[in-house]
């Protein structure tokens, strides 16, 4: 059962007719994409959103686990239904990192950038990551955009992940940051319709890259590249030069490469 949304409170959504006004926070779930999954499995509206103190079996890209302590992080899903074609789709990755970001900003002061396809680093360790699944219902297909964040602690060992309390220097309150994000994850969201939306997104995605212009190995099936990353597509995707060659990857590991050495 969800906790009293009320207790929760503080969480200043924006009123009824805001997006992302349906926040179901559990204190334990096995997965919140796995949770809001079954949900726009049964035709869930756009806009509901999964939050939880713990996950059981949390889930990260390339099947790999998520997980952290009790009420350590903020750990959380939201449910999209896009008008983007599936190649666009990474853009949803994109916008919640990006609104992720928005909320660091506005709740701690502290400014991630942005570690292609999805996670959230601050001086080359990682604060957090997206994890976007789609799942066919009656109403068509949905969108799962998952976020895990590190709020008070941060995985092992020290030199590969950190939590925004240490960063930022203070405590962070977790339901102001969610509230700092669905806002600004409904305004991005609302501004992809527009004219330039996709274009403005991936200026932004570009403005906060930690990737774009740095030497990286490129993980995927299929193999093992090095290049140097230089763009992000309009859909999303990672464009590298490759012995020359410019190639363009819709999904892959990415390490960034020090010189001399290995990266995150
Ligand atoms: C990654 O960096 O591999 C992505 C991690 C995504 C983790 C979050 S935690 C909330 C949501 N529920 C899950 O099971 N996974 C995502």
């Amino acid at each position: 059962m969800p906790d009293d949304p009320a207790t929760r409170a503080g969480l200043p959504v924006r009123g009824a007719r805001a997006l992302f006004s349906d926040v179901r926070w559990f204190a334990e779930v096995r997965s919140t994409n796995s949770v809001l999954a079954e949900l726009g499995r049964r035709a869930a509206p756009e806009g509901v959103v999964v939050v939880a103190d713990h996950q059981t079996a949390g889930r990260g890209r390339l099947g790999r686990r998520w997980e952290a302590p009790a009420g350590s992080s903020l750990l959380l899903s939201v449910l999209l239904r896009p008008a983007l074609s599936v190649a666009e789709l990474p853009l949803t990755t994109l916008l919640v990192a990006l609104a992720a970001c928005d909320a660091c900003v506005d709740v701690a002061r502290v400014s991630p950038l942005l570690k292609w396809p999805n996670d959230l680093t601050v001086a080359g360790r990682k604060l957090g990551g997206v994890l976007a699944e789609t799942v066919p219902g009656p109403d068509g297909r949905a969108v799962i955009v998952g976020l895990g964040l590190n709020v008070t602690w941060a995985p092992s060992p020290p030199a590969s992940g950190v939590s925004l309390e240490q960063v930022a220097g203070h405590p962070v309150d977790r339901s102001e940051l969610l509230a700092a994000l669905l806002r600004h994850l409904e305004d991005r969201y609302r501004a992809l319709d527009g004219r330039h939306g996709r274009s403005d997104l991936v200026a932004a995605y570009r403005a906060r890259s930690a990737t774009l212009g740095r030497a990286v190995r490129v993980e995927r099936e299929g193999g093992v590249l090095e290049g140097r990353a230089v763009d992000v597509t309009p859909e999303g995707h990672l464009v590298a030069e490759i012995a020359g060659r410019r190639r363009v990857f819709a999904a892959a590991d990415v390490i960034h490469l020090r010189p001399g050495g290995e990266g995150l």
